[in-house]
């Protein structure tokens, strides 16, 4: 028997070097007990200590599995290392395992990961600052008790959404302390070390106006999301039930929609299939920038809209308000589009990436362009927005957006102006992005360019049958 200590629940380094090193050394899953810490060695009456080795194994395993592997290792399920051990040696023989959804291992073990990510949204979305005061200044102190092991997995997360804030997040397992600067760590906590009172109104303000996504409202969801430990840490929950009163008009709202898009002969409740496609979106992390985005930013407007337009992906302010195109490029979009005679409202709007990426630079967060692995990531999602809306034009604005829609790199100075063909058949323009003409420093450059892409709106506006 094989004793594996990992010092901390959620090391995922460590349990992949013992691993590593299991599997090299051909060590079958049901020969090792793995432990934290330190918790007592023998309750499977293990007899040998650890046993480190420096052999490395010879097979590689695929980006999916690690990705899974990272979500698993932060579960409170104390089975995680062994059966992500048992994977890892299954891997060996049957390198396709992970994409087996039949069987059972694979199955649990995409279980635990939901159950982490879950995990994960709630934190996000459920903690709360209240403000106190030591020597240096005001200091943000929350409290927390996740299900799982995942506050340190979700530091970078409140690093990047509050980093001009002095605060600390207080859990029962760790808590963790950002001065501004840097991030350190100490030991868990209770409740009780926490400050009383109301959560601090300037930080949840935009934080819960961003998080809270009336769409999402149904209340059983909701109660089953937001179990009570949590309501009780949150004052705003005396505005739930306003908010869902909202939410359910707005609902009747989308039924009416619905009815309107089937006699509209297209069939199907297209209303309530975007909504549960923008409702999957949200937990999407099919790439890394989930992680520090606080939102996914899905596209809008009516389901039966004849043009839409694609993006390159949620800025800064779109980010908070979890819609698309309301902040600076927005408003040259809004102009541009009503110039050319078109009526927002009856376009369907969207991105071709749906999580801002950005560089945090002291307060701010700077914009930070998708690369191909997200784009390409992302565009599971753009063509699904495409084959629910069914728009008779699409408008690229940018690069970004052109190489999502027809899945190469297109040159906008060539391509602009004339209809294209997307792969799917539909008809296509391209133009530039609106946060370019922000750019333009030179006036009379600015001016012209905004008529150029004036102009090319109101081509693809005219191409509507
Ligand atoms: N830029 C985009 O491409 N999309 C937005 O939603 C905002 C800015």
């Amino acid at each position: 028997m094989r004793i594996i200590t990992l010092p901390a629940p959620d090391d995922f380094d460590a349990w992949r070097d013992a691993a590593r090193g299991l599997i090299a050394d051909n060590v079958p899953p049901d020969q090792v007990v793995w432990q934290v810490g330190d918790q007592p060695a023998d309750l499977f009456g293990a007899v040998a200590a650890d046993t480190p080795t420096t052999a490395t194994p010879r097979f590689n395993v695929s980006r999916a599995f690690i990705d899974l592997a990272r979500s698993v290792i932060l579960s409170n399920d104390p089975e995680r290392f062994a059966l992500l051990h048992t994977a890892l040696d299954r891997l060996r023989h049957q390198p396709r395992l992970i994409e087996d959804q039949a069987d059972p291992l694979i199955r649990r073990l995409d279980r635990l990961a939901k159950a982490v990510r879950r995990d994960i949204h709630k934190m996000r979305a459920f903690l709360r600052f209240r403000e106190t005061e030591d020597a240096e200044g005001p200091r943000y102190v929350a409290w927390f008790e996740p299900e799982h092991h995942i506050v340190r997995a979700n530091a970078a997360f409140f690093v990047n959404r509050f980093t001009t804030m002095r605060w600390s997040i207080l859990t029962p397992e760790v808590s963790l302390h950002w001065d501004g600067k840097t991030l350190s760590e100490g030991p868990g906590a209770s409740k009780a070390d926490a400050p009383e009172g109301d959560p601090t109104e300037a930080v949840w303000k935009t934080y819960y106006a961003s998080i809270f996504n009336p769409a999402r409202v149904k209340i059983g969801a909701m109660l089953k999301e937001m179990p009570r430990k949590y309501w009780k840490n949150m004052p705003e929950t005396a505005l739930v039930s306003e908010l869902i009163a909202g939410a359910q008009a707005r609902e009747s709202g989308m039924i009416d929609t619905a009815k309107v898009d089937v006699r509209s002969g297209r069939g199907g409740n297209a209303q309530a299939a975007w909504a549960a496609l923008r409702e999957e979106a949200m937990g999407c992390t099919r790439c890394p920038l989930h992680a520090p985005a606080t939102q996914t930013v899905f596209g809008e407007g009516p389901v039966d809209a004849a043009l839409m337009f694609v993006g390159e992906q949620p800025g800064d302010q779109e980010d908070l308000a979890g819609h698309p195109f309301v902040g600076p490029a927005g408003q040259v979009f809004d102009r541009a589009v009503a110039e050319a005679g078109i009526d927002r409202a009856t376009a369907y709007v969207t991105n071709a990436v749906k999580h801002f990426k950005f560089e945090p630079r002291g307060k701010r967060r700077i914009h930070s362009s998708p690369n191909a692995g997200e784009i390409q990531a992302c565009r599971w999602w753009v063509e699904q927005e495409r084959l629910l809306i069914q728009p008779q034009v699409t408008v690229a604005l940018g690069a970004t957006a052109a190489r999502s829609l027809f899945g190469r790199v297109m040159t906008i100075g060539r391509e602009r102006g004339k209809a294209l063909t997307l792969p799917d058949g539909g008809m296509a323009f391209i133009t530039v992005h609106p946060s370019y003409l922000l750019r333009l420093p030179d006036p009379a450059a600015k001016e012209a360019e905004y008529a150029r892409f004036v102009a090319d709106l109101k081509l693809a506006a005219g191409a509507l049958g």
